[in-house]
C-alpha cells in the first residue's frame, strides 16, 4: 500500500477508501466519492472559520505558530526588520526575491511615480463628515480608485496587474495621510518624491508651514520597521477576504477595499486601537490585577493578546518591543507602557492565559508606539493597512495566476426547513420575527 495515503472505512456502508496525502493534507474533494448510495451528494468537510483547512498553496509567507517563526519568502522576519527597508521587503513579497540595487531603485521610482491622487479622489474624500472614522474613509477611498482606473478590471492582463499594484502601493500612504488630515481639519499635503516611502508618508501627515519637511530618522526607521512587520501574514482574515473577493475577478481596488474592511474589525487589525482604549480604561498600574480578573471572569478580552496561529509567542511582538525603546528615546516614554508591561507580566504568569497559550501579539505594543508618535487610536488600523496592502496584492497576484484556483465558493450544511408551502397572508400566524 502507498504510504502516502489515508485509509478510511465508512462504517455506514462498510466500504474502504484510500485518499492521497500530499504536503500533509488530503483533498476534501476526494471525500466526495464517499457516498451511502446513488442519491447521496457525497461526504464533505465541515470547518467553520477554517480552523483546519488550507484554502490555497502559497509560496509567500511561512509561519510556524508553535515555534514562533515568521518568514517572508524564506527570510526570517528578524533579519528583514534589521537589514531591509520596507520597499525592499515589498519587492520581495511581490516578486519572490530581494531586489538588486538597480531593481530597488527602479521599483522605488515606479512607486514614487504613483503617489499622487487624482483630484477627483481628493474631492471625494472631502465629502466625508469631519468625525468619520479614518478606517471607513480609507476603505471607501481605496474602492473609489476603481472609478479613476477602469482598465484595472482586466485582471487577467499581467501588465495591467503590475500597474495597479504600483498604483496601490504608491497611493495608500497618500490616502491614509489625507484621511488623517481630514479628521484634523488640516489642508492636504502633496507627496514629496525627494523623500523615502516612509519619510514622504510622515511629510504628508505632519508638514505644516515649513517649506521642506524633514523627518526624524529614528521615527522614520521605526515606522519602516513597523511596516515590514505588518506587510504580510499568510491566510489571515483580510488576506482571505482579498483572495475570496479577487477570485470573482473583481478589480484590485475593490478587492483591496474588501480586505481593508476585514482588517478594520476589532478581532483583526482593529485590535491595536482597542489595546489603547483598554489601557486608558485600566488607567493605572494598580488597576491591572482587577482588570485581569474581570477578563478571566469572561467580561471582555485582553486586547492584543492571543492569536489563531501563534501559540508560543508572536515574533513580531518582540521586534516591536525593541523598536518601542528606540522611539521612546525620541518621544519620551509613553506612560501607557508601564500599564502594558504590568499587564503582560501578570498575564504571562496566570494559569488562565498560560493554559490557553495567550501571549502578546503584534498589536499589543504597536499602538503604544503610534500613540507616542502622536497618533490617535482611531488611525492605528489605517497605519496597519498601508503595509498590509503589499501582502494583499502578493496574495491576490498568486491567486490569479494559480491554475487550481476558481471562484471561492464554500459549501454549507443546511439546517433550515424542508420544502414547505406558502400560506396566504390572511391565514399566517404571528411569529414575532423582527
Ligand atoms: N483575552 C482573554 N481570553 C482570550 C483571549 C484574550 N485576548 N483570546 C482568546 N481567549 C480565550 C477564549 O475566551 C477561549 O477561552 P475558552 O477556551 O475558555 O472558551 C480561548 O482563549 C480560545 O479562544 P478562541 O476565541 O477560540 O481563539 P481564536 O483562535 O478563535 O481567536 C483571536 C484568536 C481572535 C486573536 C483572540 O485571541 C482574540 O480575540 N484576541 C484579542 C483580539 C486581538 O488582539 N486580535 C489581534 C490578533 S493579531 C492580528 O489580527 C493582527
Amino acid at each position: 500500500m502507498d504510504k502516502n495515503t489515508l485509509s478510511i472505512t465508512d462504517n455506514r456502508t462498510g466500504k474502504a477508501y484510500q485518499l492521497a496525502v500530499t504536503d500533509g493534507t488530503i483533498r476534501t474533494m476526494d471525500l466526495r466519492q464517499i457516498k451511502t448510495g446513488s442519491g447521496d451528494f457525497g461526504l464533505m468537510g465541515y470547518d467553520p472559520a477554517f480552523m483546519n483547512t488550507a484554502s490555497c498553496r502559497s509560496a509567500i509567507t511561512f509561519i510556524d505558530g508553535e515555534k514562533g517563526i515568521l518568514r517572508y519568502r524564506g527570510y526570517p522576519i528578524e533579519e528583514l526588520a534589521e537589514t531591509c527597508s520596507f520597499l525592499e521587503v515589498a519587492y520581495l513579497l511581490l516578486h519572490g526575491e530581494l531586489p538588486a540595487e538597480d531593481e530597488l531603485s527602479g521599483w522605488a521610482d515606479e512607486v514614487r511615480h504613483h503617489t499622487m491622487l487624482h483630484e477627483t479622489t481628493k474631492k471625494f474624500l472631502e465629502g466625508f463628515r469631519y468625525d468619520a472614522h479614518p478606517m471607513a474613509m480609507f476603505v471607501s477611498t481605496v474602492a473609489a480608485l476603481a472609478t479613476v482606473y477602469p482598465e484595472s478590471r482586466k485582471v487577467l492582463d499581467p501588465a495591467i496587474r503590475v500597474k495597479q499594484i504600483a498604483r496601490l502601493v504608491g497611493k495608500v500612504p497618500t490616502i491614509a495621510a489625507y484621511c488623517y488630515r481630514h479628521s484634523l481639519g488640516f489642508p492636504y499635503v502633496y507627496p514629496d518624491n525627494d523623500l523615502s516611502y516612509t519619510e514622504n508618508f510622515m511629510n504628508m501627515l505632519w508638514k505644516m508651514a515649513e517649506p521642506k519637511y524633514s523627518a526624524n530618522p529614528t521615527l522614520a526607521r521605526a515606522l519602516d520597521v513597523l511596516f515590514i512587520l505588518h506587510a504580510d501574514h499568510e491566510q489571515n482574515c483580510s488576506a482571505n477576504a482579498m483572495r475570496a473577493v479577487g477570485s470573482a475577478q473583481t478589480d484590485p481596488f475593490l478587492a483591496t477595499a474588501a480586505a481593508a474592511a476585514a482588517l478594520s474589525g476589532p478581532l483583526h487589525g482593529g485590535a491595536n486601537e482597542q489595546v489603547l482604549k483598554m489601557l486608558d480604561e485600566i488607567g493605572s498600574i494598580q488597576n491591572v490585577p482587577a482588570y485581569v480578573e474581570k477578563v478571566k471572569a469572561g467580561q471582555g478580552r485582553l486586547m492584543g493578546f492571543g492569536h489563531r496561529v501563534y501559540k508560543s509567542y508572536d515574533p513580531r511582538a518582540r521586534i516591536i518591543k525593541w523598536t518601542a525603546d528606540r522611539v521612546f528615546e525620541v518621544t519620551g516614554r509613553n506612560p501607557k507602557l508601564d500599564i502594558a508591561l504590568e499587564l503582560e507580566r501578570i498575564a504571562l504568569q496566570d494559569e488562565y492565559f498560560v493554559s490557553r497559550s495567550l501571549y502578546p501579539n503584534v498589536d499589543f505594543y504597536s499602538g503604544i508606539i503610534y500613540n507616542a508618535m502622536g497618533f490617535d487610536p482611531d488611525i492605528f488600523t489605517v497605519l496597519f493597512a498601508i503595509p498590509r496592502t503589499v501582502g494583499w496584492l502578493a496574495q491576490w497576484q498568486e491567486m490569479i495566476t494559480d491554475p487550481e484556483q476558481k471562484i471561492a465558493r464554500p459549501r454549507q450544511v443546511y439546517t433550515g426547513h424542508d420544502a414547505r408551502k406558502v400560506v396566504p397572508i390572511a391565514k399566517r400566524v404571528t411569529h414575532g420575527v423582527a
